[in-house]
């Protein structure tokens, strides 16, 4: 497996146009459902894992993980730290390309096609693949030029102030800033912060939103605004979040998979099952609060 060097921290967007991984836009064929009758909806399977292994030099983080996330609804990753949901959620757009030590084995097919064969071009990957991450990362520009900056650097810029309103609505940031598209996004608030990191990352259309702990350095209530903002992503995109948190993932996720320590993926099921009638002690010990 190569590597890619890669220099900024939006990996989803820093190269010129390449359809090359592209496929019909997203939900248009679809209708629409919104949650809860979403759970009940398309079972698709967008990613698919198959035997995966990740090792970062001699360690395993993650031991044979089989998994298959459905389109358009969220996926839960939870489980004690150190468990590989990072490490796993990092597998399905090659970020740990990044990381020298990591090693990946077995499969992760994104529509069916594996993401670690030679021909896939992991920039286009991530431009499909979208990432948020804990703590939120707006760049020292304006929250237009943040919103705008995936559109420009793929050209895309033909009615560009429709496009960041759109993204900007789609991240439920509009109202707060639409009067104030100039200023620093460095200067809006943690919760603001994560929705415009949210709306620069919609707004080049992908269609996976990884989400790294986005909400757990966020207070209650932006915390609560960015659970609303999950399930309505849900609607459009493949939402696969990470929490340690078990009451956002009972309450946000239509799916939930556990990990346990030493990597491995202990079980995977409908959110409710999981969390009111699990197949394994283990899972029930640790949804309990036994140990983690
Ligand atoms: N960049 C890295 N280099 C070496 N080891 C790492 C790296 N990232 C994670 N690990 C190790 O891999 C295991 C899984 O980590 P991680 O995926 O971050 O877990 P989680 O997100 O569940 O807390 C841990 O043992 C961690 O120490
Ligand atoms: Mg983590």
């Amino acid at each position: 497996m190569s590597k890619e060097t890669m220099t900024t921290s939006n990996p989803g967007t820093e190269t010129e146009d390449d359809d090359s991984l592209a496929s019909p836009t997203p939900g248009s064929e679809a209708v629409e459902e919104s949650s809860p009758s979403r759970s009940s909806g398309s079972e698709r399977t967008v990613i698919e894992s198959r035997n995966l292994d990740v090792y970062y030099g001699t360690e395993q983080a993650l031991q044979s993980v089989d998994i298959q996330i459905p389109e358009r609804q969220v996926t839960a990753m939870i489980g004690p730290s150190g468990c590989g949901k990072s490490t796993f959620l990092r597998c399905i757009n090659r970020m740990n390309d990044l990381i020298d030590a990591a090693r990946v084995e077995g499969d992760l097919l994104f529509q069916n096609k594996n993401v670690y064969d030679d021909d896939v071009d992991p920039v286009a990957l991530r431009r499909r693949i979208g990432m948020v991450f804990q703590q939120p990362n707006p760049f020292p520009k304006s929250i237009y030029d943040n919103v705008a900056y995936g559109l420009r650097l793929q050209n895309k810029t033909e009615n560009l102030d429709e496009k960041v309103e759109e993204a900007l609505k789609g991240a439920a940031l509009w109202d707060e800033v639409s009067h104030q598209l100039d200023e620093s996004g460095l200067e809006l608030s943690g919760g603001q912060q994560q929705r415009l990191c949210i709306a620069r990352a919609i707004a080049v259309d992908p269609e996976v939103i990884l989400m790294d702990e986005p909400a757990s350095a966020l207070d209650p209530v932006a915390t609560s605004q960015i659970e609303d903002l999950i399930d309505e992503l849900a609607q459009d995109y493949t939402v696969v979040i990470v929490t340690h948190n078990m009451q956002q993932a009972a309450r946000i996720s239509d799916k939930t998979a556990v990990f346990l320590t030493g990597g491995e993926l202990v079980e995977f099921d409908d959110t409710q099952k999981i969390f009111e009638n699990p197949e394994h002690q283990r899972v029930e010990d640790y949804i309990t609060g036994k140990f983690g």
